[in-house]
C-alpha cells in the first residue's frame, strides 16, 4: 500500500504522463523529480516520454524529465525523488538505458518509485536499479 506522502509524486507524475506523445505503444508514461530539500509536495520538473516513427528515437519519460532538470540549470546530483507512473496495474522498472541516466544525474542517496493505477508501488535505491554501473 502506498504511503499518503508519496501521493503527491504520483499525481505529478500521472499528470506528466497526460502529456505523452505515445501513438505507436499506446502507453504513455510520465516522471516527476523533486529537489533536495524540497517538501515533495510540488514536484514541477516532468518527462513524459515522446516516441517517434523510427522507434529508436524514441525518449523515455525518465530521461525526459532528467534533461528538463539540466536545461532549467538545476545542478546535477540535487534531485533526490524520482516518481514513474505508467498505466495499468502492473508496476514496471526503468528501461537499462534511463538507469545509466538516473545513475549519473540523480543524488546519489536518490530514490526512484514506480506507480501505476494500483495502490501498489516500487522504490529503488540508485545501486539498486544498477548496481556495478559504468562510470570513470
Ligand atoms: N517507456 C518510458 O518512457 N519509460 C520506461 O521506464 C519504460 C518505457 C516508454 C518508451 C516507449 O515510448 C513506451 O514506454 C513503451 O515502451
Amino acid at each position: 500500500m502506498m504511503p499518503a506522502a508519496l501521493q503527491p509524486l504520483r499525481a505529478a507524475a500521472k499528470a506528466a504522463s497526460e502529456k505523452a506523445y505515445a501513438p505507436y505503444s499506446q502507453f504513455p508514461v510520465g516522471a516527476a523529480l523533486s529537489l533536495a530539500g524540497s517538501d515533495q509536495t510540488g514536484p514541477d520538473i516532468l518527462g513524459c516520454n515522446v516516441e517517434n516513427v523510427s522507434f529508436s528515437m524514441t525518449v523515455c519519460a525518465e530521461r525526459n524529465a532528467l534533461a528538463h532538470a539540466i536545461a532549467r540549470g538545476i545542478a546535477p546530483r540535487t534531485l533526490t525523488t524520482l516518481g514513474i507512473y505508467m498505466p495499468g496495474n502492473k508496476l514496471y522498472s526503468p528501461c537499462g538505458g534511463c538507469r545509466q541516466f538516473i545513475a549519473e544525474i540523480m543524488a546519489t542517496d536518490a530514490r526512484v518509485y514506480a506507480f501505476c493505477d494500483s495502490d501498489d508501488y516500487r522504490e529503488w535505491t540508485l545501486s539498486g536499479l544498477l548496481p556495478d554501473g559504468f562510470d570513470f
